[in-house]
């Protein structure tokens, strides 16, 4: 475990995992627990500070979520937002009623003791971001007002080391807020900042050495950043006791089968095996043109791949998976459930919960931006490190209809022209991605002196912050340019390319 930890105990607000965030950007490590954890669910962590996050909820309902007793007793500072302030002046003998004058959007603050350890080094007027409908009407004995707002007579509130603030710090309208988690992280709760890509690989290297002892690991690695992660960490701790397993499905995009053989077999030296099954599954998706029925014979054949390959090693106990910690989150918390279940589409190109391996998850409390920081730290190269997500069929759910060895050439070829335009215009890291789709619809073109009758390619290219929504990138006409000129000169049975102008929803950012 790190050295210092916070604990942010969720009350259900749509920016939990956000405090979380933000307080890890100081490098101390925090952790998102259901409100009602056990004692010794918190004790695992060893806290030093305890934030109560904000929720939908009234602190004065019946059945409202109550702070646990522990929190409390245990005599760490305690910073409470929003609800979680709510309940700190309720539960310790002070009041909270429906606010006459509901409070939403950005608000100024007056600071009115700008020696208190949170507020210190901040400006006397600051913006911040509010969204409540009730407020503290009675301070509990010995607190005292921190800071008031124009609607909100205790917008900060303080006794010792408990804190409670009404606005929301951990979001980026209230421009200070990440100082006023920096002072309670440090200044409050004394910690030094000690959690890096570094310290977190050392400790990661430990615990995996311990649990592994001298068993075999296998891991699944497709060239995403994710399982590329997991599978140098593995090697660094247990080197040659983890065997990667490759499965090519022949529905990468150009080049990507080699690179990958190339940084982890010949680069990282990773015992890998590289099972070349591409004619296993275009055997599969032979005829077949339904997108659901596509998916799921790829993720169906790669378990078959996956397993044959695996039973191939003799004895393996242990199986390392690249889950992260938002899955975690919506896997845990009851109310962030439905998250889950629209991405279990997703779950294509994974493994099914009940394969004989002990499992090993070492980016389990990670964000995919930490990962990619420790990625980095590991020495992955860069491409890979800032790859763009793939989906776990890969082109398979790119060619429209039925899927064949021609068509996939197809593709592949116009593909890397739009990486490549984007790549060369500075953008790949400004979309979420950018890539071709191959459309079974023939239409009439002219080329020099003849007329053609060819496929369309579809360009798609979209900005997100996590894919469950997206908006479709607005390229420069050069760059577009660039693409439609080059694909339809350099690729063959390709007179049209349209550029996909749809945002997520209604559309998804995949065309099946
Ligand atoms: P959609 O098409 O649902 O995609 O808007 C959202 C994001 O998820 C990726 N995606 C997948 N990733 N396995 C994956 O690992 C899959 O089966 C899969 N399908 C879609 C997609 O590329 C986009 O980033």
């Amino acid at each position: 475990m790190p050295t210092e930890a916070i604990v942010v105990l969720d009350f259900g607000s749509q920016y939990s995992q956000l405090i979380v965030r933000r307080v890890r950007e100081w490098h101390v490590y925090c952790e998102l627990l259901p409100y009602d954890s056990p004692q010794e669910e918190f004790q695992r962590l060893s806290p030093k500070g305890i934030i109560l996050s904000g929720g939908p909820a009234s602190a004065y309902e019946p059945g409202a979520p109550q702070v646990p007793e522990y929190v409390f007793r245990c005599r760490l500072p305690v910073l409470g937002i929003c609800y979680g302030m709510q309940l700190m002046a309720q539960q310790l003998g002070g009041q909270v009623m429906p606010s006459g004058k509901r409070e939403y959007g950005l608000a100024l603050a007056e600071i009115k003791d700008p020696s208190s350890p949170l507020f210190q080094g901040l400006p006397f007027l600051m913006p911040v971001w509010m969204s409540h409908g009730d407020q503290v009407t009675r301070l509990p004995a010995g607190f005292v007002v921190l800071a008031k707002t124009e609607n909100t007579p205790v917008a900060a509130m303080a006794r010792g080391d408990l804190y409670g603030i009404q606005f929301h710090p951990e979001v980026a309208h209230t421009p200070y807020g990440k100082y006023v988690l920096r002072n309670f992280a440090y200044d409050v709760c004394g910690c030094r900042g000690t959690w890096t890509a570094g310290s977190f690989i050392q400790e990661s290297v430990q615990r995996i050495r311990q649990q592994v002892g001298q068993g075999k690991v296998i891991c699944a690695l497709s060239g995403g950043v994710d399982s590329s992660v997991v599978a140098l960490l593995l090697h660094r701790a247990v080197g040659d006791q983890l065997t990667c397993i490759f499965v090519d499905n022949g529905l990468l995009r150009g080049g990507e089968a080699q690179a990958i053989v190339k940084a982890f077999r010949d680069n990282f030296r990773v015992n890998l095996v590289h099972a070349e099954a591409s004619g296993r599954f275009l055997q599969r998706l032979n005829g077949i043109t339904d997108p659901e029925a596509k998916r799921l014979a790829v993720g169906d054949e790669f378990i078959r791949v996956f397993k044959e390959e695996a039973d191939k090693l003799g004895h393996v106990e242990f199986l390392a998976q690249g889950t992260l910690y938002p899955d975690v989150i919506e896997s845990t918390a009851p109310e962030r459930r439905s998250a889950a279940r629209i991405k279990a589409h997703h779950n294509v190109g994974g493994l099914p919960a009940d394969l004989p391996f002990t499992l090993i998850e070492p980016l389990r409390y990670l964000f995919k931006d930490e990962v990619r920081a420790v990625g980095k730290e590991l020495g992955l190269p860069e491409d890979l490190v800032y790859r763009q997500p793939f989906p776990g069929p890969g082109l398979a759910v790119r060619v429209l209809g039925e899927v064949t060895p021609g068509k996939l050439e197809t593709l592949r070829a116009a593909d890397a022209i739009v990486r490549e335009e984007v790549q060369k215009a500075g953008l790949e890291r400004e979309v979420w991605q950018a890539f071709a789709v191959l459309l079974p619809v023939q239409s009439v073109g002219v080329m020099g002196d003849g007329r053609t009758y060819a496929h369309t390619i579809a360009v798609r290219a979209v900005t997100s912050e996590d894919g469950m929504t997206a908006d479709w990138a607005d390229l420069p006409r050069e760059v577009l340019a660039a693409i439609s000129n080059r694909i339809v000169n350099e690729v063959s049975g390709i007179n049209r390319v349209v550029y996909d102008i749809t945002s997520k929803p209604p559309g998804t950012i995949e065309w099946e």
